[in-house]
């Protein structure tokens, strides 16, 4: 068996215990390992609950004051490293409480009226998750400036567009580097949407049931920047669901970081070689000296699990709790820490490499040249100048997209001759639309890929981001 940790009970709630915790059970139950990430918001949300105890005569001014100065004292301690972690004291609400009692003596003891760790909790993780929503605010438009940037640079550089991976139509740089744009912009209306909906306080809750100390919840609500306090007291403690949302904001917004990354380490291959990441973000290899790697695309790639699998964790610990509070989600933020930490540094990877890389843009337009890739545009000129039903002008093609394969060629080297023996409609003329530039100058249509849409997407993104 293992040994008690302390002889005495936990001078927070053991009023009742004879004996403290068995070692393990002090192991199991603490948080304090991880919770004390939230010890700015712990603190905040103790400052403006001592305010509001004060003004509604629930403590005296005196006694407000006091406890106000200490948390202040208490948060410099934690900031400057000088806080003794105290796993017996389990978690960040107590660890703050402790010392604030002694730093300030018996009024410390005012500070949890008409209070409960329950509604503390659910408030300091919510700050915390809040101020996650906001930071990924902040670093999405960053990042889809970077994207703009090369947009706006290679609004008409051709390279091969692809379904399949394999080479489909040619589009244009531009116009791919915005396709990017546009998911992270519905990645950042989520986390918007996200954190407008989170934004009520728990606080004034209590432990489930709400008090009957005449507390004044709108004033610790506008205190701690929420829109109101949550309606529902049972609610405000028990749900989680505010993390889970900022999860599913972060795990679709990974999913694009992913796809993205996955395109860069194809890009950068030797068999690509479509972009150059700049040496910043590109790594050598320890025996091979050719080798620049794309090791943070690559981990980056892979850091995206993570973030779903807190997501999934996280419904997992909730989906079976019966209302209101239990002890299982205390599990709801170690994941939720890391994810966010995951997203948070992979967003500022990808902007970084995205700004630092080099297109290749011969590369990109002698891929986008070969493998037949404006066999459409020959199909659509044969609809439109010869009026054959498109199902035949697709037949025709075909047919001169074997010649030209079985000749080792691409289209544009086929002769008028050749063609002609395919379908003797076939003028001269066809040779316009068989060119790359062609190609991508004639998909005009509302989203398509012609340099003229790219610019103009372009400016309205940039005035969208300044
Ligand atoms: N450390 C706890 C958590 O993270 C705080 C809430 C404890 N509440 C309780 N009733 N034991 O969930």
């Amino acid at each position: 068996m293992s040994k008690s940790s302390e002889s005495s009970s936990n001078k927070m709630w053991g009023g009742r215990f004879a004996t403290g915790p068995d070692a393990i059970m002090e192991a199991i139950n603490a948080s304090i390992g991880f919770d004390r990430r939230m010890a700015r918001q712990d603190i905040e949300g103790s400052r403006a609950h001592a305010a509001m105890l004060a003004a509604q005569g629930i403590v005296t001014d005196t006694d407000a004051e006091a406890i106000r100065e200490g948390l202040l004292t208490v948060l410099s301690e934690i900031e400057a490293g000088d806080f003794a972690w105290s796993a017996a004291l389990e978690d960040i609400h107590m660890n703050v409480e402790a010392r604030l009692t002694e730093i300030v003596g018996p009024a410390a003891g005012r500070l949890h009226t008409a209070r409960s760790r329950n509604d503390q909790v659910a408030l300091d993780f919510r700050m915390w998750v809040r101020d996650q929503c906001d930071a990924a605010i902040d670093a999405l438009p960053r990042l889809m400036s970077a994207l703009v940037a090369q947009a706006d640079a290679g609004a008409d550089w051709v390279m091969p567009g692809f379904t399949h991976l394999q080479t489909a139509q040619p589009v244009t740089w531009g116009h791919h580097m915005l396709a990017y744009t546009e998911m992270f912009a519905r990645d950042l209306g989520r986390f918007r949407d996200a954190r407008s909906r989170m934004n009520e306080s728990p606080l004034g809750a209590a432990a489930l049931a709400g008090t009957s100390f005449p507390i004044d919840r709108e004033m610790t609500a506008k205190a701690l920047g929420f829109d109101r306090p949550a309606a529902n007291s049972l609610d405000a403690v028990s749900d989680r669901d505010f993390a889970l949302e900022f999860l599913s904001a972060a795990s679709i917004c990974a999913m694009h970081l992913s796809r993205l990354a996955e395109e860069l380490v194809i890009w950068s291959s030797a068999q690509f070689r479509f972009v150059r990441l700049s040496d910043r973000w590109s790594t050598g290899s320890s025996i091979m000296p050719q080798k620049r790697n794309p090791d943070a695309a690559e981990l980056l790639r892979a850091k995206i699990g993570r973030i779903f699998g807190a997501q999934t964790a996280l419904l997992m610990v909730m989906k079976g709790l019966p209302l209101t509070y239990s002890k299982d989600m205390q599990e709801d933020k170690e994941q939720t820490f890391d994810a966010a930490d995951s997203l948070m540094l992979a967003l500022a990877a990808m902007t970084g490499m995205v700004g630092d890389m080099t297109a290749q843009t011969d590369d990109l337009e002698a891929a986008a040249s070969s493998g037949f890739s404006t066999a459409t545009d020959l199909a659509d000129w044969l609809v439109r100048e010869l009026g054959l039903p498109f199902r035949e002008a697709h037949h025709v093609t075909g047919s001169l997209v074997k010649l030209a394969e079985d000749a080792g060629i691409d289209l544009p080297d086929l002769t008028l001759e050749q063609m002609r023996i395919v379908h003797p409609g076939i003028t001269g003329a066809v040779f316009d639309v068989l060119g790359v530039h062609n190609s991508v100058a004639s998909r005009t249509s509302f989203g398509g890929t012609a340099p003229a849409n790219v610019r103009a997407q372009v400016a309205l993104w940039k005035e969208r981001l300044a």
